[in-house]
């Protein structure tokens, strides 16, 4: 059986997007059917659509999504339907060298749904991410439905799907920080305000929010940034000093993705400290300094994908975390809007109005 349902399109570069009947079909082996309740919109959704990621149009946008598995496979045995799942691209196999040396955070083989959807003519549909969950259901691989406690809102825990995972992760997982520490995170959208979140969840002591945009720093301190830093005011590297008894903070987070940035974060450590890069740079950034500057500071510098995350380990305890009041996911839900609202969302996210717009399905 195919179901024909409607879904959020990009059918060109730069075009905006449109919503189109999209044809699923029924799950075949290792994949699952799910009927999409909410998906935030993300800066990945609007990459695709600026052909910014690659040039497989027509694509089928979003994938921040929690739903309820409607059918599977006939070989899965890890969800069944009515289970309420957080999607995630990260399905990790087992099998390749990462997974077998006990690190499938770094999973280099994740797998998505073999079928395709198509439109209405039987043309392709390239989900984002392998998800592709503005749609009211989508076909993934078995692997990328985590099940969680189905006492969360999904426009809350949908968003573990990416972006606020990422942030999260990076500090918990990727920066390990741990109790005491100071930390400093750079640019807080929803990455960074998560990465603030996070870094209070693994108990610093100190969470310096650097953005330029006042807006974002009062959000930050309302996820427990301890200090607050306007970029455009001064040298941010001079205030974090300041700010930690002159040493420089022991965890610094790049949530931006910006070269500049990136050198304010490296300098703004003490001495061995960490150096976390969330923040996604594009291939023409650079940055050029003195080999001894990076031996002389020592540390870690370390690129976070995904948060580090393993979603079947850390979904269910994040949404735990959640119903018990420690980790405020709703606050990342500026909005929530309809399937044909997210062509406006891109814009007010463009304006830097909103951490998240979610659109919600089906109820
Ligand atoms: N590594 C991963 O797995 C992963 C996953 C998701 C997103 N990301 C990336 O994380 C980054 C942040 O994503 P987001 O959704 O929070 O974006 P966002 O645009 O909502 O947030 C970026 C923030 O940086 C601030 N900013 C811009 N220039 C600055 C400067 N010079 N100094 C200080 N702050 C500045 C902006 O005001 C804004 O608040 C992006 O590059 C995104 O692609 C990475
Ligand atoms: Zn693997
Ligand atoms: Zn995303």
């Amino acid at each position: 059986m195919v179901h024909e349902v409607r879904g959020v399109v990009a059918k060109a570069k730069g075009a905006p997007v449109t919503l189109e009947t999209v044809l699923v079909p029924d799950p075949g082996p290792g994949e699952a059917l799910v009927a999409v309740q909410a998906c935030g919109v993300c800066h990945t959704d609007l990459h695709y659509r600026e052909g910014g990621i690659n040039d497989d149009f027509p694509f089928l946008l979003g994938h921040e999504a929690a739903g309820v598995v409607e059918a599977v496979g006939p070989d899965v045995t890890s969800v069944t339907p009515g289970d309420f799942v957080v999607l995630n691209w990260r399905a990790v196999c087992g099998e390749c060298r990462a997974c077998r040396r006990g690190r499938p955070w770094y999973c280099f083989a994740t797998h998505n749904a073999t079928q395709k959807m198509t439109l209405a003519d039987g043309t392709a549909l390239s989900p984002a991410l392998g998800i592709g969950a503005f749609a009211e259901k989508t076909l993934v691989a078995a692997g990328q439905c985590t099940k969680v406690d189905s006492r969360a809102r999904p426009e809350a825990v949908g968003l573990l799907g990416c972006g606020v995972m990422a942030g999260l992760g990076a500090a918990m997982f990727t920066g390990e920080i741990t109790n005491g520490d100071s930390v400093a995170v750079f640019g807080c959208g929803g990455v960074g305000c998560a990465a603030v979140a996070g870094a209070r969840l693994a108990g610093a002591a100190k969470v310096i929010a650097v953005d330029l945009d006042p807006r974002k720093l009062e959000l930050a301190t309302q996820f427990g940034a301890t200090d607050v830093v306007v970029a455009s005011e001064g040298d941010p590297v001079e205030k974090i000093r300041a700010l930690t008894g002159g040493f420089g903070a022991d965890v610094c987070i790049e949530a931006v993705g910006n070269a500049k940035v990136m050198q304010q974060a490296f300098d703004a450590r003490d001495l061995a400290g960490t150096l976390v890069q969330v923040g996604v740079p594009t291939p023409d950034m650079r940055i050029d300094m003195p080999m001894i500057e990076f031996f002389g500071h020592g540390g870690r510098l370390k690129p976070s994908w995904y948060g580090d995350c393993l979603p079947a380990r850390d979904f269910p305890m994040l949404v735990d975390l959640y119903l018990q009041g420690r980790l405020d996911l709703d606050r990342f839900v500026s909005e929530t809007i309809p399937l044909d609202g997210v062509e406006e969302a891109f814009h007010r996210m463009e304006r830097g109005e909103v951490l998240r717009s979610v659109v919600v399905l089906g109820r």
